[in-house]
């Protein structure tokens, strides 16, 4: 008997960094994970039809389009994939949400608190699957950290210390794009949506927040190679401190000028028995301090990934060969197929994605008003 499975068309738009990730991780997913459904690369939209075709022969995508609203349209399109920028996330989110297809979101979920409740709202309404794209979360490794708090082998939780500092913008010279307009640019916004989700992913919710934050590159050329320099208006680095509902007092950094950090989205977790450290920038190596070791034998130890860790296994079946980052999105991927056939709900489902943006904005709020301000959601 042949056993035919249900194929998923994907519609895609934006075929940047985002996009050739997303293309990768929906193209490996059938080779890596025994699932009832295949994917199909079915079309592509870019910003114009020239690049659309180019992307759509790269990537694998069967047609290409100019024109986003035609793809959400296509009645062949079952998942959305939304790997535009971040100020058109709403806008193509409600049409698919509108059109009843699987909604796949780049984060951060959108540009503001209200924009991101309006998203939430409708995809909860309309019942359809939906997941953003926190891929740092898939890491086999980070579920081992979630375990050790929840199972209190951490012994109390005391301290969350957390960064994500990256030196893609230290560049002075690098355009203004959609990173630094002021609707839902920033490092915070951009980077510390990513540090925020893991926060809030290990510890829970987080109340209160007071921060600061600096812009160090004043203006930036409006276009590549342009002797024209308009301002930025948004920060390049904030440090935030955190008040989680539990009552653990944290402190993230975020910094997308930080020089000779290329992914360091790193987080330290103590508690009164043990703490867990980790960094993207190893992110096959979880660092472990128990307490209760003889004298002589203190310090933290390595614990490395591998095929006690699942999903490794589908990718490897021997230890100490690595995952890699476009490995987590393919979890990622492999996530949202099981929401789609569940009808469960992801964690970084949309309503996360809100609350992400809630602290984002309290954030944001703090570094003009110098104050605590509350961290909104419901
Ligand atoms: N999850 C992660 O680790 C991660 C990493 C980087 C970026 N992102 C997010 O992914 C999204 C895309 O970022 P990126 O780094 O890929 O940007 P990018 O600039 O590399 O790519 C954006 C793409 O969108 C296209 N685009 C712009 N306007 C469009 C329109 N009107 N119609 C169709 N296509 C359009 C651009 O031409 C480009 O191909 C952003 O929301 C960003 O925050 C997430």
């Amino acid at each position: 008997m042949i056993n035919v499975k249900k194929t998923l068309h994907v519609g895609m738009i934006g075929s940047g960094f985002m996009g050739k990730c997303h293309a990768n991780a929906f193209r490996a997913f059938g080779g890596l994970f025994d699932s009832p459904i295949s994917i199909e690369l079915y079309k592509i939209a870019d910003i114009n039809d020239e690049l659309a075709a180019q992307s759509a022969r790269t990537l694998g995508f069967e047609h290409s389009t100019s024109d986003w609203k035609a793809l959400v349209d296509d009645p062949l399109v079952d998942i959305v994939s939304i790997a535009a920028p971040n100020a058109l996330h709403e806008e193509i989110a409600l049409r698919a949400i509108d059109r009843g297809k699987t909604v796949y979101c780049e984060k951060p979920l959108s540009v503001s608190t209200e924009s991101a409740r309006k998203m939430m709202l409708a995809v909860e309404a309309a019942g359809v699957a939906n997941l953003v794209g926190f891929n740092f979360l898939r890491n086999p490794l980070i579920a081992v950290c979630r375990d050790m708090i929840a199972s209190g082998k951490l012994g109390e939780i005391i301290s969350f210390k957390g960064r994500h500092a990256e030196n893609y913008m230290l560049n002075e010279s690098l355009p203004h794009s959609f990173r630094t307009d002021p609707a839902g640019g920033g490092a915070v916004a951009d980077i510390g949506s990513h540090i925020v989700s893991m926060a809030r992913y290990l510890l829970g919710g987080i109340s209160e927040v007071t921060a600061r934050s600096r812009t160090i590159h004043r203006s930036r050329p409006v276009t590549l190679g342009s002797a024209e320099l308009a301002p930025v208006e948004v920060d390049d680095l904030a440090h935030a401190i955190l008040q989680f509902d539990s009552g653990v007092v944290g402190s993230i950094d975020v910094n997308w000028m930080s020089t000779g950090r290329s992914m360091d989205l790193s987080f330290e977790v103590t508690g009164t028995r043990g703490a867990v450290s980790f960094s993207q920038e190893r992110m096959n190596e979880l660092h472990i301090w128990e307490a209760g070791k003889s004298a002589g034998y203190g310090g933290f130890k390595k614990i490395e990934t591998g095929p006690d860790h699942p999903p490794y296994g589908n990718f490897c079946p021997a230890a100490g060969h690595h995952l890699g980052f476009n490995d987590l999105k393919v979890i990622e991927v492999s996530e949202l197929i099981d929401t789609v056939l569940t009808g469960k709900s992801n964690f970084t489902d949309f309503r996360e994605g809100y609350r992400v943006q809630c602290a984002i904005d309290a954030i944001l709020r703090s570094t003009k008003s110098g104050h605590w301000e509350k961290v909104a959601g419901d």
